[in-house]
């Protein structure tokens, strides 16, 4: 028993610092025109972070070294906010601001970033495919660098920890209303436990009456590399792209899927009234800007009436 958990815990921590993690940033975000007309939307602030470094963070504090970020024309500052900054960290330097100094430093040595850019905007699953050569014939994590994940044990360590423990891929799913299916893929599965499913099916973006079930995948996944051949043979699907959803749709039926209903909080900053809820919510739980800005809601919201 002891030496099995003991095994169990190697494999986990294996998994974990072998893995590569990909997040696609290439999407073009008209969603959230005309702000991302030249300003990636993976680069936008929630409190005092762009949105990808809560992603780069999440897949560092679960043991991933080797992260491969997609991007495409205009997200040239998504390179910049991970890079060295010589000029800034001389000014730091000079005017004492050790903190500051250190932050940045710490931010440009997270892990080792790779870049690599879609040409043409031909979707999330093309984007993915992308990335065979950088992942090899390993499992890898793929992290969409406009969602942010908040919980305890990191979501993609989740999913490692549940990789480690069952083989295939995973997928990290929650429950969406019915009137927002359609803004999801959506999973078709048996239960195996409280938070597991045997995943038989996955359709992108149904309508509520198509939706084979109220799962919706959340953009965090850990998956087999065979999943690249799924993509070569995947065709255009929802809105002429070709979509992750339907190479794995193609995997279910090969290989083990599964969908976890991770623990946390998933945040998608992808569009406005996303943006605003979890910059309100994150900022309110910050120790200093929390209590003030409180404060300030009460009395727009008491102005308001
Ligand atoms: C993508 C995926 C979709 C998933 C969603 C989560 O869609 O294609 O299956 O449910 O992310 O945010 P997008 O939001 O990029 O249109």
């Amino acid at each position: 028993m002891v030496v099995a958990s003991l095994k169990q815990k190697i494999m986990k921590e294996y998994v974990g610092d072998r893995m590569k993690a990909v997040i696609p940033a290439a999407g073009l975000g008209v969603r959230f025109l005309p702000l991302t007309k030249d300003m990636p939307k993976e680069m936008l602030p929630v409190v005092h972070k762009p949105t990808i470094q809560y992603v780069v963070e999440e897949a560092v504090s679960s043991g991933i070294k080797d992260i491969l970020i997609i991007t495409g024309r205009g997200k040239r500052s998504i390179e910049d906010h991970f890079d060295r900054s010589l000029e800034l960290e001389n000014v730091l330097g000079n005017n004492g601001r050790t903190e500051d100094l250190e932050e940045i430093i710490r931010i440009a040595n997270m892990a080792n970033i790779h870049y690599l850019r879609q040409k043409v905007p031909l979707g999330l699953g093309d984007a993915v495919l992308l990335a065979r050569q950088h992942v090899g014939n390993e499992p890898f994590a793929v992290m969409l660098g406009d969602t942010i994940n908040l919980s305890k044990v990191p979501v993609v360590k989740q999913l490692i920890d549940m990789h480690a423990e069952l083989g295939g891929s995973i997928i990290a799913v929650e429950p969406v209303s019915r009137d927002k299916v359609q803004d999801y893929g959506i999973i078709k599965g048996t239960n195996i436990s409280d938070n597991l499913y045997d995943i038989e099916d996955l359709v992108e973006k149904p309508s509520p009456e198509e939706a084979p079930s109220d799962m919706g995948i959340t953009g965090t996944y850990v998956l087999s590399p065979r999943i690249f051949d799924c993509l070569e043979r995947t065709p255009p699907g929802r809105g002429g792209e070709i979509q992750l959803t339907d190479a794995l749709r193609l995997l279910s039926k090969e290989e083990k899927v599964y969908g976890l209903k991770f623990e946390g909080r998933r945040y998608d900053i992808g569009d406005k009234l996303g943006w605003l809820k979890t910059t309100m919510e994150l900022a309110l739980e910050d120790p200093e800007l929390g209590p003030q800005l409180s404060e300030y809601l009460q009395l727009l919201m008491a102005q308001q009436r």
